[in-house]
């Protein structure tokens, strides 16, 4: 053991999007130091940030009942209730009290001053706290701004985990093979010295987010990787719903665009999906709630359109919309749009869906603790069971905060250390000793296979064959790049390459073990 003592915290956060960052501020506040690392060199690169649409908050109009009922509505009734129940109770008021009024978020006002509330598909009414289109930055900005400015909290951004340290897995230690399994810390690479590191503490927060990147079209940064699930599978955590995969109906179809999101809200306001003919369709699909259905239901209707036009996107159509300046609530859009010769005022947005959201992820009580002792997880890779087979938009955010705030606060009740006799059995990283250098070429282009696999095999319609030969090409991709990633010199985009890979096949065999179609999961 050298300095393992330089990285040595109370509690230990991978990931700072909005679940991470809220569990850190938590624990800080209580007194806990914490160490929280992020992959990117800017560390408020995230999901979260990109976050347009909202969060849910307070509502006169609203009730706990009446959101609790489009949640299990949206999630197909496979939610799990007392997680429901405890987010539409405890939720709404974090926003309020957290992010407004002790973090200062400057969330859009109306004419006469109130919040002003937006509307996306499936809320049965007004209920959605936003920052123009912009709220993910908001909310990230203000996050990242308080752990940087807390002496508690030592960020270590550049930084990328590799695996959860064990006792049982990695201690030398023989006799605590027969103790019970527990997490005591993370490997990971400094991604610029490319050197490994051991990270302890006796609380280990994955905050890794979600898994977008598994499939060729994402609304999600390049960084969502599934990182989170594949580290917690591998040393045998519970995973639950992991067929639930979410697709977005509206991102944003241009040669010239990155992924970019139109957000649901758009909707909201009026908006109306054409197909390519420029016909309108959704009533044919989803007579009660056309465009506004549920997110799975209007994918599919999306998807069956396209199939049936023989096109490759639809439209979306905003030029009717009165009464809201488009180019003054929707800001970011409107200007990427037009960066690309699309006014939304007058001109239709071509649109295709895209992976957005995972849906299941590792199995966590209400507190966010996970199946393994020292192992929590929040956020989108962490399954609570809120959102059941298809999430109600705007309630990640939401549950992400919530999740955060009450682990922190549990893993600050029960605060313990790790022994020191365990603590100096635990190896410093050991490099292989024939390193193969980094090829980038073979890397992506396993990247791109696991992709289209997923994309074409595991996607929005999905069929038992599909799911078979996903299997089949999967295990052995994953057999090759494990034998690959055991003789490499490590980078971030190796190890994001054997996570992706772990992480699809997980999906996968859930996807195979459940043949009732439900919410996302839809299988011809
Ligand atoms: P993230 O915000 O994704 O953060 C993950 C963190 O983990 C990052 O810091 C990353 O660097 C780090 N990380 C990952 N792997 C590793 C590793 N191996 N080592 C170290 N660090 C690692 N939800 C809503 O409720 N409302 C919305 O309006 C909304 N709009 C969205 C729009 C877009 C375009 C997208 C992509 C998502 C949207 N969502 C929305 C979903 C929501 O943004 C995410 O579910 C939520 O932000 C996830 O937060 P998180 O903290 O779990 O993860
Ligand atoms: C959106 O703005 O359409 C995304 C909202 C969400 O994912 O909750």
């Amino acid at each position: 053991m050298s300095d393992h003592g330089a990285r040595e915290f109370d509690l230990l956060i991978i990931g700072s999007g909005i679940a991470g960052t809220t569990a850190a501020i938590t624990a800080a506040a209580r007194g806990l130091r914490v160490g929280v690392l992020s992959k990117e060199p800017e560390i408020a690169e995230s999901n979260t940030w990109y976050a347009q649409g909202g969060i849910v908050g307070p509502s006169d109009e609203d009730t706990p009942e009446l959101l609790e009922k489009d949640i299990v509505v949206a999630g197909d009734h496979m939610n799990s209730i007392d997680a429901v129940r405890l987010l539409v109770e405890e939720g709404p008021p974090l926003v309020e009290s957290l992010l407004r009024q002790e973090l200062g978020v400057n969330f859009s006002r109306n004419a006469s001053g109130e919040i002003d509330l937006t509307r996306e598909a499936a809320h049965s009414v007004r209920r959605i706290y936003h920052v123009l289109d912009m709220t993910g930055k908001a909310i990230e900005e203000a996050l990242v701004r308080t752990i940087t400015g807390s002496g508690s909290v030592t960020i270590f951004p550049n930084t990328t985990a590799i695996d959860l340290i064990t006792n049982v897995h990695n201690s030398r230690d023989a006799q605590e093979k027969y103790r019970h399994l527990r997490v005591i810390g993370t490997y990971a690479l400094d991604n610029a010295s490319l050197s490994v590191n051991a990270f302890f503490a006796p609380h280990v927060v994955l905050a890794t987010g979600g898994v977008g990147n598994l499939f060729l079209h994402t609304s999600n940064p390049d960084g969502a990787t599934g990182d989170g699930l594949a580290m917690a599978y591998r040393i045998g955590a519970e995973v639950l719903n992991a067929e639930y995969v979410q697709f977005h109906p509206t991102v944003l179809y241009h040669r010239d665009a990155g992924r970019f999101l139109i957000t649901e809200s758009l909707r909201g306001e009026g908006a109306r999906l054409l197909n390519h003919s420029g016909d309108y369709f959704m009533d044919r699909y989803i007579p009660d709630a056309a465009d506004l259905g549920p997110r799975d239901e209007v994918t599919r209707a999306i998807y069956r359109e396209m199939e049936r036009e023989d096109s490759d996107y639809v439209r979306l159509d905003a030029t009717h919309i009165t009464g809201v300046d488009l180019a003054t609530r929707f800001p970011t859009i409107y200007s990427t749009c037009g960066s690309l010769g699309i006014d939304i005022r007058k001109d239709l947005i071509p649109v295709v869906p895209a992976e957005h959201y995972f849906c299941g992820g590792v199995k966590v009580d209400l507190q966010g603790q996970t199946s393994i002792a020292g192992l929590y997880a929040v956020g989108e890779i962490a399954c609570t069971g809120v959102h059941g087979a298809n999430r109600l938009a705007s309630v990640s955010l939401l549950e992400a905060l919530l999740w955060g705030r009450r682990c922190g606060n549990s893993v600050s009740d029960e605060h313990r250390r790790i022994g020191a006799t365990l603590l100096s059995s635990i190896p410093e990283w050991v490099e292989p000793t024939v390193v193969e250098e980094f090829d980038p070429v073979l890397v992506n282009q396993d990247f791109l296979t696991v992709q289209s696999t997923m994309w074409n095999y595991a996607g929005i319609i999905r069929s038992r064959k599909r799911l078979t030969r996903a299997q089949a090409d999967l295990d052995y991709m994953s057999h090759r790049i494990e034998q690959f990633y055991r003789g490499a010199r490590l980078t971030r985009r190796i190890i994001e390459l054997r996570n992706s890979v772990l992480a699809s096949i997980i999906i996968v065999r859930s996807a195979l073990a459940n043949p009732v179609s439900r919410g996302c999961h839809f299988v011809e």
